[in-house]
């Protein structure tokens, strides 16, 4: 099978209106590809398409791939992005807490891929990106429903590599660190100072890092990366 240029490939974004998911938006419209984000409210960075959806409603991700394929084309890539903190200890977490945030960050991820994957399976190619954190494998205190969210994007990258591994789709999990982003802005100061001292790059990393490695994950470089777990976090979850 020949390979499509770069600019026949579609790629959809969740989140993609701030943060971590605009950077991945901009850096994958960069890259030549056709590139659409999902958003709450907002709007994707110049160059995408934008289509309203809510991770956690099922009808409006229906709506919103169906949006995106007749308007660029079968997608190929998917990168799940979204995703929520809501911080305590464990003896305070309310069951609301716990279950508001695994199913944004783990259902969530599992809904927009379910959608993604028909039209990969047909293509017999597709990218599988899923956004973790370090504290999925290494752990967070205050973090019992955070953590849980994100190891269970491994497991589900790699049962996905299992099952769709021979069809020419890849699944993989990037992990970031600290990023600087208005989820670590919410950290007060001696909080954020004291983490800093913890990352052997002694900073907090940028978007635009995490954005270089989800472009080479999906790239044709990668072809032949699949379950695997890259960390981007200048250190700090080495290991793990
Ligand atoms: N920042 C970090 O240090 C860090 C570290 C490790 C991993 N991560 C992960 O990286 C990803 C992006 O984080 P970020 O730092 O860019 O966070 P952010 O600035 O808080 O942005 C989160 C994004 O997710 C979207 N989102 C949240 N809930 C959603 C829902 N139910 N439906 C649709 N979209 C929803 C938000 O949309 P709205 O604008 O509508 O709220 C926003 O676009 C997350 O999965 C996060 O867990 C971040």
């Amino acid at each position: 099978m020949s390979t499509p240029a770069t600019s026949d490939r579609v790629a959809l974004v969740t989140g993609g209106n701030r943060g971590i998911g605009r950077a991945i938006a901009e850096r994958l419209v960069a890259d030549g590809y056709r590139v659409a984000v999902t958003a709450r409210s907002g709007s994707g960075p110049a160059g995408a398409l934008t289509v309203i959806a809510d991770v956690n409603d099922a009808a409006s991700l229906d709506q919103a791939v169906a949006e995106v394929e007749s308007a660029l084309g079968p997608i190929t890539i998917v990168v799940a992005n979204a995703g929520i903190t809501k911080d305590t200890l464990l003896m305070r977490m309310s069951d609301d807490d716990f279950s508001n945030v695994v199913d944004t960050n783990l259902g969530g991820a599992f809904r927009t891929v379910k959608r993604a994957i028909k039209s990969m399976i047909k293509a017999r190619r597709g990218r599988i990106i899923l956004i973790s954190s370090v504290s999925g494998l290494f752990g967070v205190a205050g973090q019992a429903n955070y953590s849980a969210s994100k190891s269970g994007l491994v497991g589900f990258a790699r049962a996905i590599t299992r099952e769709l591994g021979g069809r020419g789709i890849t699944a993989n999990v990037v992990a970031p660190g600290f990023i600087e982003s208005d989820m670590t802005a919410e950290l007060d100061d001696k909080t954020q100072a004291e983490y800093r001292k913890q990352i052997p790059a002694g900073r907090y990393g940028t978007a635009e890092e995490i954005a270089g490695v989800v472009s080479w994950l999906a790239g044709d470089e990668a072809s032949y990366i699949s379950g695997a777990v890259i960390p981007v976090d200048g250190g700090l979850g080495m290991g793990h």
